[in-house]
């Protein structure tokens, strides 16, 4: 099938790529002529395992094209995809823009039916509004059908994801395009969620809603348990067993970050808001995900007095593993909160590259811990996991290791004298 894909970030990349892998001749389009010419000249803008050699792979066989002409993409394809972004404006309301112009590019260039794919994260009435717009533009309802089909992609595990995925949601206003959809994931094997276009929209905001209170609930109980000296791990574990509960996303640590779960947690609140409903349950998993720093910092000062002029290491930039992404992390964060206070930074990242004249980043992990008085690990990149500590303690001037994603053994780091700071451990 002769797919368009319109904009070429995290997702449309993933998608159009994965697409093409599947047999499909896709045209991904960008209106980053930059991005487009790199590109084509085998340069990827993104850090995603396996997508690089896909993109070479698909563009060899003929089946996977770059290209900046918007009109010449829809024109050609009866298929096409929505994959820009929906920025989130301050008050958690999203930026349409880039929608905005993608609806009038297919308004203008449409001349034969189009099957229109929503995969960009909107808020719900999103569709229904490009529904509406491309009416208001006078062109016939029997000439287009949207559909809201959302991702569930995980950055550093897209392909995978995607090809594999636990569900496929599909968000209709006829049932006429559910054929089409099927035919293009013929080759992915899952069970179908066919729902309203509005209740495409609200799965997603759901998913990424629950699985944030999932995190901000274990980050709350460890607060308990570090008050009642108990181990947050042992409860993962049970409540993990429990079927109803299931054992993912009960690791508490930092909080979540990225380019999803804050912006998409918000906007929820924004779209309930919009309707009268206050959400108390996604305001609190905020305000826990949002004081989650302090509470390490509040230990960190306990333990230094006084962080101005102190020389803090920092290893992990990344919002997580597996990625470069460094939207909403964590540890950006709390590396602000400590220059404010007077800290010098130190970091390391396994592959973020970062310039920020305010912080020193180095190349290797230990050069990074030379003469400081505190290491901080804010990412659980699996290299952390297995450290030469007693070189990191020969080189630091202090013994504080802050364990800000639980993930060191605590009893191994005390033979090396560290004084180890997590929570609930
Ligand atoms: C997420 C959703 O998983 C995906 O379905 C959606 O399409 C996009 O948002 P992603 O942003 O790639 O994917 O990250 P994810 O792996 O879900 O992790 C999000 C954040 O939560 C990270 O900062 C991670 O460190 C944190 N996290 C995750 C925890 O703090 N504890 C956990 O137990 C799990």
């Amino acid at each position: 099938m002769k797919i368009c894909v319109i904009g070429t970030g995290y997702v449309g990349l993933t998608t159009g790529t994965v697409l093409s892998d599947l047999g499909h001749d896709v045209y991904c389009v960008d209106n980053d002529k930059t991005k487009i010419e790199k590109l084509n000249e085998g340069k990827v803008p993104i850090y995603e395992p396996g997508l690089s050699a896909l993109i070479d792979r698909n563009k060899k066989r003929g089946r996977l094209h770059f290209l900046s002409d918007i009109h010449y993409g829809i024109k050609e394809c009866p298929i096409i995809y929505i994959t820009v972004g929906t920025p989130a404006n301050e008050d958690g309301s999203q930026n349409l823009t880039a929608i905005n112009d993608v609806i009038d590019s297919i308004g203008q260039s449409i001349h034969s039916h189009k099957t229109i794919i929503t995969k960009s994260t909107v808020i719900p009435g999103t569709n229904e509004w490009i529904h509406q717009t491309l009416m208001e533009k006078g062109i016939d309802s029997n000439m287009f059908d949207i559909v809201s089909n959302p991702e569930f992609l995980r950055e550093g595990n897209a392909l995978a994801d995607m090809l594999n995925p636990d569900k496929i949601v599909v968000g209709v206003k006829r049932q006429k395009p559910i054929e089409t959809i099927k035919k293009l994931y013929t080759k992915i094997h899952a069970p179908y969620i066919i729902t309203s276009l509005t209740g495409a929209e609200m799965i997603k905001y759901a998913s990424n809603a629950f699985l944030a209170t999932k995190i901000s609930f274990m980050n709350e109980m460890a607060r308990i348990c570090d008050a009642y000296d108990v181990e947050i791990s042992h409860i993962a574990s049970a409540l993990g067993r429990d079927k109803r509960i299931g054992p993912y996303f009960l690791h508490a640590g930092l909080g979540y970050g990225g380019s999803c779960f804050p912006k998409d947690v918000r906007a929820l609140e924004y779209a309930a808001k919009q309707k009268d409903i206050i959400p108390e349950i996604v305001m609190a998993v905020q305000n826990v995900n949002d004081s989650q720093i302090n509470l390490y910092l509040e230990k960190l000062t306990n333990e230094l007095t006084n962080l101005n002029g102190k020389k803090i290491s920092v290893w992990g930039l990344a919002f997580k593993p597996e990625t470069d992404d460094t939207r909403e992390s964590r540890s950006l964060l709390l590396i602000k909160k400590l220059l404010e206070k007077g800290a010098e930074i130190h970091a390391f990242d396994p592959i973020v590259q970062l310039s920020d004249p305010a912080i020193t980043v180095y190349e290797d992990m230990y050069e990074a811990v030379k003469e400081s008085d505190a290491l901080i690990i804010a990412t659980e990149w699996s290299q952390f996991k297995s450290v030469d500590w007693k070189k990191v303690k020969d080189f630091m001037k202090g013994n504080i290791l802050v364990d800000g994603r639980n993930i060191i053994d605590r009893n191994h780091v005390a033979g090396y004298q560290f004084h180890y700071i997590g929570v609930a451990r």
